[in-house]
């Protein structure tokens, strides 16, 4: 695992931006893991803003996002299906088609099971992904495998921990329904691919980032694990940085 600091988020966003662009542009068929959260909208910003000046295409990139609550429609505003349009699909010129985010649509447990299977197989069927990015939750977790998730895990419905419901209450209206599942990718999944950024911003995120960096490699920091992926790159802005 590298680690890198930063002056401020809008540092941290560009240099992930860099490493987007650098694999976009270097493989004839790239793949891209994507991830929702308010962290990576900088990022997913500049990455409208390169394109537009026709610095790169996304005609060839395939993406996959990390997870998806269970319970809300695709088209609901806070569903990351409709997150993803908003920040980054509907504005370059990427395939639809080539763009995955898990189905999480039904209330019936067998259809989410297979959904979340046939997600993993797509993964493997394309290849694998060559970028990961990735936030970092406040309890440590990384897409939606909360504390005590297997580091063997593979794409699955998860519920969401106390901490990560409250986290992410600020999206959702007073008395509006808050899902409380996802299908997530697993910490296996995510392990699987051939590269992975993670970006955390702010002092909320600095004690996650203690723990992840150097705390021990446990199931109850998820993202501790990336101590182990050999081409993991932590790029973090003074202020998640300032416990290390
Ligand atoms: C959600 C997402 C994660 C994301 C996390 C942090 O839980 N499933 O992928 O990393 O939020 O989000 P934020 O960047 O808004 O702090």
């Amino acid at each position: 695992m590298q680690v890198i600091i930063l002056p401020t988020p809008k540092d941290v966003a560009l240099y992930a931006a860099n490493r987007v662009v650098e694999v976009v542009t270097k493989n004839t068929n790239p793949v891209l893991g994507l991830a929702t959260g308010s962290t990576p909208i900088a990022l997913y910003n500049e990455l409208v803003s390169r394109h537009r000046a026709g610095e790169f295409s996304f005609q060839n990139t395939k993406t996959f996002n990390l997870d998806e609550y269970i319970g809300i429609a695709e088209s609901h505003p806070q569903s990351y299906r409709t997150f993803m349009n908003r920040h980054l699909f509907d504005l370059v010129d990427i395939d639809l088609s080539n763009t995955y985010v898990p189905l999480a649509d039904s209330l019936d447990p067998d259809v989410l099971a297979r959904n979340a299977e046939c997600y993993e197989s797509e993964i493997l069927w394309t290849g694998g992904v060559d970028l990961q990015i990735l936030g970092i939750g406040v309890n440590g977790h990384i897409g939606f495998n909360e504390p005590t998730s297997s580091f063997a895990s593979r794409t699955r419905i998860k519920t969401l921990s106390k901490s990560t419901v409250e986290a992410n209450k600020r999206f959702f209206a007073e008395g509006e329904f808050q899902p409380h599942l996802a299908i997530t990718m697993g910490i296996g999944t995510i392990l699987s691919s051939k590269s992975i950024v993670l970006m955390a911003t702010g002092k909320g995120k600095a004690q996650a980032v203690k723990d992840m960096i150097e705390g021990p490699l446990t199931s109850m920091c998820p993202a501790s694990v990336l101590q182990q992926h050999e081409k993991a790159i932590v790029i973090l802005d003074e202020e998640a940085a300032s416990l290390l």
